[in-house]
């Protein structure tokens, strides 16, 4: 049957770029099976209109209906505003989509921005660590504080379950990864798969060590991981490691806050955030989303770089089981991207949105 997918732009330049991905999916229409699309609402944009940022239908239509969905980006206030919380954050949530993958990689035959090759996939859990959001402030009491000083807490939250699930998706795609590598190369030689687990348990020895240890734990749950190749790495060390020699990564897992960090500054090797797109993946559903955020500066000109949101749709096919279709994708954004002729104005170019995406067409 053909597949259906939920459309999200919600704010900003998600309205420019997820129209644009779903444009190469009409484009590709997979062996004469058209994807259907469902167009729902989501966002801060929403919110002020309606005072909700996720309505009930699309959580609902997105669980009975579709078999994947696009998010476009949204607008976050830098101050808390009464009853607003990220819909992104809530549908993580609602559909159990515990971990977040990113694969960023610089063009075959070009090195992006950096002088060396990057092609690494880094896999952030989705669901706890400081994202769990519980904060509160109380009055600094302590002998030394003058009248007013205050004390801002947060609770971090490192559970076994959310880690083993993390880094069994993390083993499974270092393996997938491999294979698919391997096929496509046709040689029999290639490296082994290899996994850096990142943490900071020389600090933070009792969550970040539940991290370590569960995650690595996971490698004797199935004979097939045995061949990834296993290395840590301290978050600060990786940062430095990963501008100075990128390829030396292959796939990064890392808990929620490090893998947002470490994913955006990742987007620096390559170029542009407007490249990087990302999947939210559970077991029963995946959602493609762009790294960049609703870009305000840029929103509205045709000026956003679509070429993240379309990935995101091709990482949204891979997750589905359309693992060819995906390439295609990649493969025509690829030869877009080689000639250089139509680049957005974020990668050096003066073409607007729509011609990169007509461009990444007709190279379907
Ligand atoms: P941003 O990613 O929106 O923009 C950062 C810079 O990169 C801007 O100069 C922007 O013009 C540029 N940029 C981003 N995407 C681009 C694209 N596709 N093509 C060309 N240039 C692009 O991050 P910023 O400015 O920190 O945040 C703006 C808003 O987006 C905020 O309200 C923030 O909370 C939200 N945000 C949402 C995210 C999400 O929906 N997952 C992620 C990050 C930020
Ligand atoms: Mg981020």
């Amino acid at each position: 049957a053909s597949k259906t997918i939920g459309l999200i732009p919600a704010d900003g330049i998600g309205r420019e770029v997820i129209p644009a991905a779903k444009q190469v999916l009409e484009a590709l229409a997979p062996s004469g099976k058209p994807f259907s699309f469902i167009e729902l609402d989501a966002g801060f944009e929403h919110f002020q209109k309606t005072g909700t940022a996720l309505p009930q239908e699309t959580v609902e239509r997105l669980k009975g209906e579709c078999d994947g969905a696009l998010f476009g980006a949204v607008s976050s206030p830098s101050h808390r505003v009464a009853g607003y919380s990220s819909p992104i954050v809530a549908l993580r949530k609602h559909l159990d989509l515990y971990a977040n993958v990113r694969p960023v990689a610089s063009v075959p035959g070009s090195t992006g921005a950096g002088s060396r090759p990057v092609d690494m996939l880094i896999i952030r859990e989705n669901t706890e660590c400081l994202y769990i959001k519980q904060e509160r402030i109380e009055a600094d009491t302590s002998p030394e504080a003058s009248p007013g000083d205050q004390i801002a807490w947060a609770d971090r939250r490192i559970s076994t379950r959310a880690s083993r699930r993390c880094g069994r998706m993390a083993f499974k795609m270092a393996v997938a990864r491999h294979a698919a590598t391997a096929a496509a190369s046709g040689l029999s030689n290639v490296p082994s798969p290899k996994l850096t687990v990142v943490h900071k348990s020389n600090v933070l020895s009792i969550t970040d060590g539940v991290w370590r240890e569960t995650v690595k734990a996971v490698q004797a749950e199935d004979p097939s991981f045995a061949a990834v190749k296993v290395e840590e790495q301290l978050v600060d060390s990786m940062v430095y490691r990963m501008f100075r020699e990128p390829e030396a990564f292959d796939v990064v897992v890392a808990p929620n806050l490090y893998g947002d960090i470490l994913s955006d500054g990742a987007a620096a090797l390559v170029g542009s955030l407007g490249l990087v797109p990302s999947a939210n993946v559970g077991d029963h559903f995946a959602v493609g989303e762009p790294v960049h955020g609703s870009a305000p500066d840029i929103a509205g000109q045709d000026k956003a770089n679509p070429i993240a949101a379309i990935r995101s749709a091709a990482l949204l096919l891979e997750n589905m089981g359309m693992a060819q279709e995906a390439q295609r994708i990649y493969q025509a954004v690829n030869a877009v991207l080689l000639e250089g002729k139509l680049l957005t104005p974020d990668l050096g170019g003066k073409a607007t949105t729509t011609e990169v995406t007509d461009a990444v067409c007709r190279r379907l």
